[in-house]
């Protein structure tokens, strides 16, 4: 998950790592009025930031000095709702203003190549480092971070010499990078970027820009990051599978389908794409997987009716394919479960559901479907007939 500038800028502050004061607001009157009181401690300037999940805000015009609480609140009327590579800015955030001599960069993230993390750091930070790594990448230093020690102190003096900063200046860094470490190892962050990292015309070190992506692999130790994420971008019905424990992700297309294993969902997709295609003989718009769902082992009556009921709320769905193969949890089980879900979803369940069910008392579990008879329900043999039914049944609407 990335954050929001905003929330990089409160997580750095917790940890201790120097950054200047901001307040959120979503309207004009709102970044006023938090003009007022963040612009009292530097002479009535702030910076008007837009508050966007992308880089580049800057040239793109979302960031925006004033001079004055008034000018704060022109700025945000402006930048408010401006769309920045395609993010619609509904939030910006009004920053002190810093007196900046000097831009430097800093980042560490996961070098997955080289199973370390990475430090990179250079005295020229502002707007272009992508720029810079490729134009001149000697000025950009690159340093190996040794996972079971983290940036301590001898660290931080390596990656500053190596960016060749002066002893002063240096110096002066060595600590905030011991804290950026900490918002690393401590977040479970897998980047961690500072640009422009500056030092103030007084001489003090101030991250002014945060970038933080965390890893969702963390989130078990990790609670409070639950509240970070941006509900209001989030698709409705990957949240909605997400509360239910389901492992739901919406693709593009019409047919809904659930799978037991991620490994067999992944094949059924591949499966489905190709019975699409063939269905209109590869010309024009054709069946394509709506989503990729893992009921994982234990497909009871609940799991499969939460499968179905999130799949049956995409509008797009014409057909849900149901492909499981029994193992511990056997086939009859999923039949009732099945079973039990149209029955628990009685009305919502309104659009045809293809079903191939193998493996373990597979006997029992077509029987129980074929007993049912539910007009919805089409039992097939094989992955391969199942998908082609449930692509015809697609296409067909
Ligand atoms: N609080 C601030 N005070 C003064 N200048 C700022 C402040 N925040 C950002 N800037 C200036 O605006 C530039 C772009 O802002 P930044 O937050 O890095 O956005 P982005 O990286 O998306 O362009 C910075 O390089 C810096 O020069
Ligand atoms: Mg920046």
């Amino acid at each position: 998950m990335d954050l929001f500038e905003y929330q990089a800028r409160d997580m750095f502050e917790a940890h201790g790592v120097p950054v200047l004061a901001g307040k959120v607001a979503t309207t004009p009157a709102d970044a006023k009025a938090a003009a007022e009181e963040i612009g009292a401690r530097s002479g009535g300037v702030t910076v008007v930031k837009a508050q966007v999940k992308t880089g580049g805000r800057g040239k793109a015009g979302g960031v925006k000095v004033a001079k004055s609480a008034d000018e704060a609140e022109q700025h945000a009327a402006q930048i408010l709702g401006m769309d920045i590579k395609g993010h619609t800015v509904g939030t910006v955030m009004i920053a002190q203003g810093a007196k900046i001599a000097e831009e430097y960069y800093f980042s560490i993230l996961l070098d997955r190549a080289e199973r370390r993390y990475l430090a990179m750091c250079s005295k020229e930070g502002g707007m272009d480092i992508e720029q810079l790594a490729v134009e001149r990448p000697e000025a950009l230093a690159r340093v190996a971070v040794d996972p079971n020690v983290g940036i301590d102190e001898a660290k931080a003096r390596e990656i500053v010499d190596a960016a060749r900063f002066d002893a002063e200046t240096g110096a002066k860094i060595v600590p905030v990078l011991q804290k950026l470490w900490e918002v690393y190892r401590d977040e479970d962050a897998t980047l961690v970027e500072v640009n422009p990292l500056v030092k103030t015309d007084d001489g003090e070190i101030v991250a002014l820009d945060g970038k933080v992506t965390l890893d969702g692999n963390a989130d078990f130790r990790q609670p409070e990051h639950a509240a970070l994420e941006d509900k209001a971008a989030a698709d409705p019905l990957e949240a909605q599978a997400k509360e239910k424990g389901l492992n739901y992700v919406k693709l593009d297309g019409d047919v809904g389908i659930i799978g037991n294993g991620a490994g067999l969902v992944m094949s059924t997709l591949d499966v489905v794409a190709y019975a699409g295609e063939k269905v209109t003989g590869g010309a024009g718009e054709h069946p394509k997987p709506a989503n990729f769902l893992d009921i994982g082992g234990g497909a009871s009556a609940e799991v499969m009716a939460n499968g179905l009921h999130v799949i049956l709320g995409d509008e797009q769905v014409k057909s849900v394919f149901v492909n499981v193969f029994g193992g511990i949890t056997a086939c009859d089980a999923v039949a009732n479960g099945i079973v039990g879900a149209l029955d628990k979803l009685g009305d919502e369940a309104t659009k045809p559901l293809v079903v191939r069910l193998d493996g373990n008392n597979v006997e029992e579990g077509r029987r129980i479907l074929a007993e049912r008879n539910h007009p919805l329900v089409t039992i097939e043999e094989t992955m391969d007939g199942a998908a082609a039914k449930a692509a015809e049944l697609a296409a067909a609407k």
